[in-house]
């Protein structure tokens, strides 16, 4: 069991291997992901046909073809990752693009692996190119070359490996070098949740961690997290301190509206950074276009971070559009403000005429 061998890594051992952070372990661990397809809400074409891959690998008893996930982040990516190492009934190894310095610590990672493994490398997109080129041959005919020592000194090993599954996992997949993205067999786009499947989440969520919560105010909940189970479950936390100070300790339609609107996260599911990047774009620019950078810096957050964390959702219920001149700010997201549309007449004005 993938999630078990994970657990049972010894402490110095984690230390010393280049796949080790405490970030990824604590995720793994998160009693709260679902550990079989069968318990994944959501991304129903994704899991179909995985579950095909996975029973088909499996039937042949082969390693599974290299998968590649992508999607905004928050999604369940690394989750899918553990459910598929869970469900070959292999190891899972768990790292990330910007954790891999060194071709040599790629190296180490993949001579450690056990036939079939499961290597999961987030945010792929980060990849030195360097330790790229390793991974081509790595991934396609399941050897390495390595070249130590200069001049006089060098020698070059060929290092055979096990045949194992590489599941890489971007925010965007765009980014991927095209050597790279053609090496993965399958490739898996994750879309965000609507409120009915993220209330399905949220409720079995709150069932694992004992919190009372009516379907209701599961909904409630699952409307304004923008997607994302991440989300979600983060805010089921918060929401359920409100519910236990503020009333009974039931999450009802009322203690989460209470807790929600305290938080100043809106019907939407926006939250005071997200209104602030719209307003931003429309008091300073005119609602745009407005290039990336420029944006970024006015609202003092990184170009990739808007890219990566606010544009996703904004675009997702038509606030923000990305045109070549730049993002613009759409028609109804100044409605949503409060704000007139340019070339519309305020209330106001419209009683004088
Ligand atoms: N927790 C986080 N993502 C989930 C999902 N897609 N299904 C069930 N539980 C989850």
């Amino acid at each position: 069991m993938a999630f078990e061998n994970v657990n049972e890594f010894d402490f110095e051992d984690r230390m010393m291997t280049p796949e080790y952070s405490p970030e990824a372990d604590a995720e793994v661990e998160n009693p709260l992901r679902p550990k079989v397809l069968g318990e994944y809400i959501g991304q129903e074409k994704v899991k179909e046909n995985l579950a095909v891959f996975i029973e088909a690998a499996r039937q042949r008893k082969e390693s599974l073809d290299h998968v590649l996930l992508y999607g905004p982040p928050g999604l369940g990516k690394t989750t899918l990752a553990g459910i598929i190492a869970n469900e070959l009934g292999v190891n899972l190894r768990i790292t990330s693009g910007p954790a891999i310095e060194k071709p040599g610590d790629l190296a180490a990672l993949l001579t450690n692996l056990n036939p079939g493994d499961v290597l999961f490398i987030d945010e792929i997109h980060r990849l030195a190119r360097s330790v790229e080129e390793i991974l081509y041959p790595a991934m396609e005919d399941f050897a390495i070359d390595i070249i130590t020592g200069k001049g006089q000194m060098a020698a070059s090993y060929h290092l055979p490996l096990p045949r194992f599954t590489l599941v890489g996992a971007t925010t965007r997949a765009g980014q991927l070098t095209a050597p790279l993205r053609d090496r993965f067999g399958v490739v898996l786009r994750l879309e965000m949740y609507n409120p009915k499947e993220l209330a399905q989440i949220v409720t079995r969520s709150a069932g694992i961690l004992g919190i009372p919560i009516e379907a209701d105010g599961a909904l409630e909940l699952a409307s304004r997290s923008r997607g994302t189970p991440r989300i979600a479950n983060r805010l089921l936390k918060r929401v359920r301190d409100f519910a236990q100070i503020m009333s009974n300790g039931v999450i009802t339609y009322a203690t989460a509206k209470l807790a929600l609107d305290r938080l100043e996260i809106d019907e939407l599911g926006l939250d005071a950074n997200d209104r602030r990047i719209l307003f931003t774009m429309i008091q300073y620019y005119n609602g745009g276009p407005v290039g990336l950078d420029t944006l970024a810096a006015a609202v003092g957050e990184e170009s990739v971070t808007i890219e990566d964390v606010y544009e996703p959702y904004l675009m997702q219920i038509g606030f923000l559009s990305r045109t070549p001149r730049g993002r613009c700010a759409t028609r109804s997201a100044y409605l949503h403000l409060g704000l007139t549309p340019p070339g519309e007449s305020s209330p106001d004005q419209t009683k004088l005429y």
